[in-house]
């Protein structure tokens, strides 16, 4: 067994359902800007659920779907840029809680492109090792990261966690992939950590814990990545646009996908999305948009889907995927 199948999908999210009228009530902003500039109309946002909780419920509902014990577990990834600490990682505390006790357990830092990378990690290690099982999940509490004063940021995300069972094959499931990072653009999206501070530092620096965006920014380099993934990946693997079954994108907003269709001449229908009910749910995004798509019975036995993820860092990244199942 060479290959490795995507064998079950979860999803969670808080049941706190947050509308953009709501967030009108807290802050200068409205139900029309909101839905006009992105596409969302509400998000799930946590009444005390951390990071791990809500990875901890997807990566459950995956484990059930794909009939799999979680002492058959080899390999556990939580990716996510909201752990619910530095240390240990919330892959650990995601362990403790679903008992994955034959696995090893670890965080990826990659934001919004964090399952791409997630996926592509768990491949080349259930390759390389004589593993059989992993669970991939990406988790985000983002709502304990905003600056709920900053409507320019506050409006657009949303809490919530995704998750994948990867397992060795005959069949060919995760075909190819490809992940990049931008070091040079890492001040475009921050969320900051401790102040550095001791008493040999003579003059204190302070960071900003609260997530920090140039939206602009971001929007440009999203639209470009986007369609030079795709592009890339399909150019490697011989294949055509026409060839592709279903595009889930990272929901950070609709305007972005609209502005990639038109580059790629390829009609929006094909790009899954699900940004309106979500919102921006970071690492979670896709894993979240994989799970909606299974329970709508909208993957097929040999679709050929790609997953096109771009986030803080920055980093970006694209998966090629058969549906093996
Ligand atoms: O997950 C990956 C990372 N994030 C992204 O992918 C985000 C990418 N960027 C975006 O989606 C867009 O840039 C935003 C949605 C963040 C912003 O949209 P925009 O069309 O670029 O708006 P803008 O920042 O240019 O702001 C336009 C106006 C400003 O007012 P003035 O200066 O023109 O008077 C803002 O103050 O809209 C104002 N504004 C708001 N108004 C009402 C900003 N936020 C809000 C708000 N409600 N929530």
């Amino acid at each position: 067994m060479k290959e490795v199948i995507i064998e079950g999908l979860g999803k969670y999210t808080p049941s706190n359902l947050v509308t953009n009228d709501q967030l009108s009530e807290i802050i200068d902003t409205s139900d029309e800007w909101i839905y006009s500039r992105t596409g969302i109309k509400s998000r799930y946002i946590s009444k005390g659920e951390n990071t791990s909780d809500m990875a901890a419920k997807a990566g459950e509902k995956a484990l059930e779907n794909a009939n799999i014990s979680p002492l058959d577990v080899d390999l556990l990834i939580v990716a996510t840029c909201t752990p619910d600490m530095f240390t240990p990682s919330t892959a650990c505390i995601v362990q403790s809680i679903i008992g994955t006790d034959n696995a090893l357990a670890f965080d990826i830092s990659a934001a919004c492109s964090g399952f791409i990378y997630g996926l592509d990690v768990a491949k080349a290690m259930i390759g390389s090792n004589n593993y059989k099982h992993a669970l991939v999940i990406g988790a985000e509490n983002l709502s304990k990261s905003l600056d709920w004063e900053d409507r320019s940021t506050c409006v657009l995300f949303g809490d919530g966690a995704g998750a994948a069972v990867l397992s060795k094959s005959d069949n060919i499931g995760l075909i190819s992939s490809f992940c990049k990072s931008v070091g040079e653009k890492y001040e475009c999206l921050t969320i900051g950590g401790n102040d550095v501070d001791s008493p040999f530092v003579e003059s204190k620096i302070i960071r900003d814990s609260k997530l920090r965006m140039d939206g602009g920014e971001i929007f440009k380099f999203a639209i470009s990545v986007i369609v030079n993934s795709i592009n890339k990946i399909l150019e490697e693997n011989n294949l055509d646009i026409n060839d592709i079954d279903y595009i889930i994108p990272h929901q950070a907003n609709v305007r972005i996908i609209q502005y990639a269709a038109k580059k790629l001449k390829v009609d929006i229908d094909k790009f899954y999305m699900n940004m309106e009910e979500y919102g921006n749910t970071s690492g979670a995004s896709i894993p979240i948009a994989l799970s909606d798509m299974n329970e709508k019975g909208l993957l097929k036995k040999d679709s050929k889907i790609i997953l096109v993820g771009f986030g803080a860092g920055l980093t970006y990244g694209a998966t090629l995927i058969n549906w093996a199942i």
